[in-house]
């Protein structure tokens, strides 16, 4: 284990498994549809690249960058969408993913830029839920894991750009923040 990381949460077979059943479940509810996979980079660039290749049925990938974070581990409370989808995603079906439903401001902000691009119909996917932040009664559709209001990094989530790649999910150590 990482000597910054407090605990593991969840282990790399906890993650694998539920990324399966994850894209089981959604192939079978997708089943028949044109899916397109939103991706919001860099967080979710791992689960989702995982997770489409859970999936049975064809879909196709996009990506997004929606920063509301800087360098804490607190949101700044404004969401900034840097990169818009270049594909016309009309007629499609979104799965929006990202690492982490936090506050719910990225998932609120994001779905309601790309409802006026007129897919069929927008779905939110998120690896990890923390459902007591929540500011705004956002739900994420799709959730991987409800975690405890603790900072984790690791499969994607970063803190300052670091840990990302780790294979787990972790705690940080909050004397890790502290250093900053
Ligand atoms: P929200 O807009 O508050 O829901 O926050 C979503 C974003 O916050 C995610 O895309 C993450 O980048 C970031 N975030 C929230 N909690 C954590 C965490 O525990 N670790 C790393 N990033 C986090
Ligand atoms: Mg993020």
């Amino acid at each position: 284990m990482h000597e910054d990381i407090k605990n593991i949460l969840i282990n790399e077979e906890q993650i694998k498994k539920r990324v399966q059943e994850l894209g089981e479940q959604l192939s079978k509810e997708y089943e028949g549809k044109k899916v397109i996979m939103i991706c919001l980079l860099k967080g979710a660039a791992y689960f989702a690249c995982d997770l489409s290749r859970a999936m049975t049925i064809p879909v196709r990938m996009e990506f997004m960058v929606a920063s509301s974070y800087g360098d804490s581990t607190t949101t700044s409370g404004s969401v900034a969408v840097r990169l818009d989808v270049k594909d016309d995603i009309a007629g499609l079906h979104v799965l929006l993913v990202d690492d982490i439903i936090d506050t719910g401001l990225t998932f609120a902000r994001v779905k309601n830029l790309l409802q006026t691009k007129n897919p069929a119909s927008i779905k939110t996917v998120a690896m990890c839920d923390k459902e007591e932040r929540r500011m705004n009664g956002m739900e994420a559709d799709y959730v991987g894991f409800t975690i405890p209001d603790e900072f984790v990094v690791g499969y994607g989530l970063d803190y300052a750009g670091d840990y990302r790649n780790l294979p787990y999910i972790g705690v940080l150590k909050p004397s890790v923040y502290a250093r900053t």
